[in-house]
This record gives C-alpha cells, structure tokens and sequence, in this order.
C-alpha cells in the first residue's frame, strides 16, 4: 500500500520534472529571433499588470519581470493593480487598446476574467498568465500559465506537519493566517495542506483567517489568535510575511515563535529564510518568484507563432533550519 508521503513525493518529483523538461524546451529555443525583439521585426511590446507589493516575494517577482524584459530587450509597460481586480482589468484593456503584443498578468483573484480575456482575444492579442491562474473553463482564452503548483506546496506544508508530529498524541491546534481572499495561492496552499492532514484526526485547524498576504494582517490576525485561543501548537501561513508579522505576536504575548507554536510558512523570502535560520520558523516550502526569465522567452515564442507548453512548472523546494543557513548566503532574494 503507497503511503500519503509516497503520493505526495510522487507528485512533487513528476512536477519537478515536467518543470524541468519545460525549461528546457524554452532553453532550447531561446527566443533569439535574431531582431532583438520579437518575432515580427519591431521592438515585442509587453504589457504586464502586477497584484500589487504586498510581500516580499511580489517585489521580487516585479524586480525579476522588468530585469529580464531589459535584458531580453522587450519594451515592457507595467502596471500595479494595488491588489483590486478592477484595475487589473482596466489595465488589461489599457493594453488592449494600446495594441500591446504580448499580455501577461498576475491575478489578484481566480474568477472573473471571461469576459476581458475575450476581449484580448478577439483584439488577437496572446495573454501569458503569470505565477496565478485563473479559473476560466475556456482554455483558449490564454496561451500558457507559467507558476507553481500551489496545492502541491500546501501538500508539503501538511506532510512536514504530519511528520514532525508522528507519533505524538493529539490534539494538535492549528491556526491558519490564509493568502488574500479568491486568489489562487490562498485557495490552493489551504486545500492542499488540509487534504493531508484530514487523514489523522488529531490535526484540527481551530481557527482560519486572511492575512491578505501582508505582514501588518498577519501580525494584527495572529494577535486576535492568541487573544482568543491559548491552545495554539501550530502556526500555518501563506506566506513568509504573514508568518513574520504573526512572528511579533508570538512574541509581544511572551510566548517563543518556533518554540512554543511551532510555525510553517510558504516563499523562502531572505528575511522568512532568517527566521527559519534563526528557529523562529520550522519549515519553509519555497515558492519562486524568478518568473521573468521564462515568462520573456514564453513572450518572444508566442509572438513568432510558436507553439508553447500550455502549463510551464516552477522548480521549488523546501527548507529546515540547516538547509536555510546554508541557502541564505546566495539568496537572490
Ligand atoms: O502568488 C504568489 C503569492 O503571492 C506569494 O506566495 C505571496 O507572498 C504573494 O503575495
């Protein structure tokens, strides 16, 4: 009989491969039209609408899209939704209108996009979704999603928990700081990591709110959490900010973060990375916001007509303590 770990480890190595099966694809045709730009002759004109700056791997994520436009000489024209899907779609029709090449964007929420992503598509404008996707039954409506798998890493997240506590008796207290409401890493990271821990009932999430990915949400959230609930063995968070600002909580109630509630977050951030080194995080599962490279070459494809995978895998990993020493000192970000 497979073990929930087998499956898990399973489908984290398939992912990991098809991942790098994709990179590899996009390596080999490098996008080098020989123009310096697209496909077409001109300068490829890209527009990007961004989720906002509410953590630090979005400003990576932004720091790495407008790098690698620059450097793979693709005009770029950015835009920060402020985390309001009503400015992602002005943006997008902005773009539209504009006449654009290429679209690409992040989604602040899953639903909702039919009736924009039509409009691009009608304009014959191809749209490259970025580290979120969206939930249109209409496949067409989009060229590729470049991002991770992100049930996957809230299925690492249950599997480190169900480890660390094997053996040990019940109940285990878990209170949950989620992503920002509708958006796909808070639907995901909650689904996949309650799937795992379901299997023992001695898991139970006590209490589970949003943090909207920030790290002010996550502290005011988590103090509310242990105002209300004395009981809690186990932090889970989103992301590395909301677990940094819960962090301050923990800590302002006199209690020892990693210690005393013992804390897993998602990103590996340098600062998410400092704490886990410092043994005030236990476990980080990574999410890389290193998109730009791949999402450039992805463009330049898909404005020269090639065909592109329709779903290209990040590579990631997961941290402990020691793995985080030894990671932080080359940590891009
Ligand atoms: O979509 C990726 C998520 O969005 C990151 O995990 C989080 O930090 C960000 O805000």
């Amino acid at each position: 009989m497979r073990s929930l770990e087998d499956v898990v480890l399973k489908k984290w190595s398939a992912a990991v491969l098809a991942g790098a099966l994709a990179v590899g694809a996009l390596a080999g045709c490098g996008g080098d039209d020989g123009d310096g730009g697209g496909g077409g002759g001109d300068k490829l004109v890209m527009g990007f609408s961004q989720v906002g700056a509410e953590s630090g791997w979005r400003t990576a994520n932004t720091k790495s899209i407008q790098e690698s436009a620059a450097a793979a000489g693709i005009e770029l024209k950015f835009s920060d939704a402020q985390g309001k899907q009503e400015n992602q779609i002005k943006a997008i029709r902005s773009f539209i209108a504009q006449r654009v090449d290429v679209i690409a964007f992040s989604p602040v929420v899953e639903s909702g996009w039919d009736p924009v992503l039509k409009e691009a598509k009608d304009a014959n404008i191809p749209v490259i979704l970025t580290d979120r996707s969206v939930d249109s039954t209409d496949k067409t409506l989009y060229k590729t999603f470049i991002g991770s798998d992100f049930v996957l890493e809230g299925q690492k997240a249950g599997l480190w928990l169900t480890k660390e506590y094997e053996g040990k008796p019940g109940p285990v207290n878990i209170v949950e700081l989620q992503g920002s409401p509708g958006a796909a890493p808070a639907n995901d990271r909650k689904a996949g990591f309650a799937e795992v821990i379901k299997k023992d009932p001695k898991f139970k999430v006590i209490a589970s709110q949003t943090g909207q990915f920030t790290r002010t949400d996550g502290k005011e959230v988590m103090e509310a959490f242990l105002k209300t609930y004395p009981d809690i063995d186990v932090l889970y968070a989103h992301n590395d900010d909301m677990g940094l600002g819960a962090i301050e909580a923990i800590e302002a109630a006199g209690k020892k973060p990693g210690t005393d509630i013992k804390i897993v977050t998602v990103d590996a951030v340098k600062d998410g990375m400092t704490a886990l080194s410092q043994g005030k995080i236990n476990f980080i599962v990574e999410c890389s916001p290193l998109l730009g490279p791949q999402l450039m070459d992805l463009a330049k494809k898909v404005k020269a007509g090639e065909q592109v995978e329709t779903r290209v895998l990040t590579e990631e990993t997961t941290f402990n303590k020691e793995q985080a020493t030894a990671a932080l000192p080359t940590r891009k970000y």
